[in-house]
């Protein structure tokens, strides 16, 4: 079955076409970077010939109160035009819990005007609406930051993992349409406030959190249960304490293994030096700001992080010299830096690789393939 993915780039629409196209649907990932523009309406008649059903997970790049506005409701109009014209049989949408509670938030103002759009419109749909992204409590705890404090009310707090929520827009989308809305939300209620102390605290980040029950949370006060949903909510199954435990150890260089009698004391190795012999060709290694990758045989190094919104890429799939960022699936050849597919723009900091016996170091200047051995 042919199904767009509105925002098919972003965080969640890329696990979501992955996720499709892995149960064998023709997904196709709509955004500006692959020529598909909801505001223009630039690509949307093509990209829609023969599609059943359309996920809209697109996001505005401006979160300001009229911007915001402006992008659901001018995005969702067309949609729904262009839909009705190429026969989509079924329109889902990612919004948010608690939005109708919370009208002083011209964010959440926007999405309520995006479902009333939906619910209005000649498409079937269903509307999904999910708690917040585990992913996003950082840019949460840097919204609410003043100085080194990060003031958040004590409320009821209940994220959900963003592969959670691929996997049941997923289920909801090779469904029929049901003409209602649904909630979605993590395994489990914590306090706002502690929730993000936590994840500060597996980042190293030494800003202090403080409950505050005035705080603002996106331009708005919040009550104890105005952002999490009911009883009839589907729960997803990612405890929160192990997504934290998995994205803190990838986000960090593995911790050197305890040395055996064979091995080269780990201590030795500078943080740009690695053991040639833990790095087999098809995989790559985080060596302090870089990642190394061993391209049959030839090592060849990057930055770590992903150009376009930080994503890193050491866990990344390498097939032969390109690496995909799995955050929103950017593509670049890691031998030479360059972009072969967006959303990223600008190219990636390549470095130098010498090997010397069974060390290898990454040098940090003009980019180099060395040979493994
Ligand atoms: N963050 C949360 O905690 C949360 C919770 C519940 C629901 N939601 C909802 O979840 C949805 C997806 O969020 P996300 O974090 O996955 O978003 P995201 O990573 O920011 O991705 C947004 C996507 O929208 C695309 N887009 C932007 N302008 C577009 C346009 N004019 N036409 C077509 N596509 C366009 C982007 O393409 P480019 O990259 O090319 O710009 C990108 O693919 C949003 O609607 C949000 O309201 C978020
Ligand atoms: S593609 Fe978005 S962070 Fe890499």
């Amino acid at each position: 079955m042919k199904i767009v993915v509105i925002g098919g780039t972003g965080l969640i629409g890329s696990k979501l076409v992955t996720t499709l196209s892995a149960l064998g649907h023709e997904a196709v990932a709509a955004a500006p970077n692959t020529g598909v523009n909801t505001l223009t309406g630039e690509g949307m008649a093509e990209v829609l010939k023969g599609a059943k059903v359309v996920v809209d997970v697109s996001n505005s790049p401006s979160f300001e109160d009229a911007a915001v506005l402006d992008f659901f409701q001018t995005s969702t109009r067309n949609l729904l035009s262009y839909e009705a014209a190429a026969g989509v049989g079924h329109h889902v949408a990612l919004s948010i819990v608690g939005s109708e509670r919370l009208p002083q938030s011209g964010y959440l103002r926007a999405k309520v005007a995006q479902e009333k759009l939906i619910k209005e419109g000649p498409i079937p749909y269903t509307i999904v609406r999910a708690t917040q992204f585990f992913e996003f409590t950082k840019r949460i705890a840097d919204e609410a930051t003043v100085g080194n404090s990060v003031c958040l009310p004590p409320v009821l707090f209940q994220p959900i993992a963003a592969d959670d929520v691929a996997s049941a827009l997923c289920k909801v989308a090779t469904s029929s349409p049901l003409n209602v809305t649904i909630e979605i939300a993590g395994p489990k209620a914590f306090r706002f406030d502690e929730l993000i102390r936590q994840r500060l605290s597996a980042l190293n980040d030494s800003r202090e959190v403080v409950a505050d029950p005035h705080a603002r949370y996106f331009g708005t006060e919040l009550s104890e249960r105005s952002i999490v949903p009911g009883d009839t909510a589907q729960l997803g199954e990612t405890r929160f304490e192990d997504w934290l435990s998995h994205s803190t150890s990838q986000a960090q260089p593995p911790t050197p293994q305890a040395a055996t009698a064979v091995s080269i004391n780990p201590a030795a190795l500078k943080e740009n030096e690695f053991r040639a012999n833990e790095l087999p060709p098809g995989s790559a290694l985080l060596v302090g700001e870089a990642v190394v990758f061993n391209v049959g045989g030839s090592l060849c190094a990057t930055q770590a992080k992903c150009t376009h919104r930080q994503g890193d890429l050491s866990p990344g799939k390498l097939d032969g010299s390109t690496v995909t960022c799995p955050l929103h699936g950017s593509q670049f050849n890691v031998c030479t830096g360059e972009v072969l597919r967006g959303p990223a723009q600008d190219p990636l900091k390549t470095y130098r690789v010498i090997v010397d016996g069974d060390i290898g170091r990454v040098e940090a200047d003009a980019a180099a393939v060395a040979k493994a051995n």
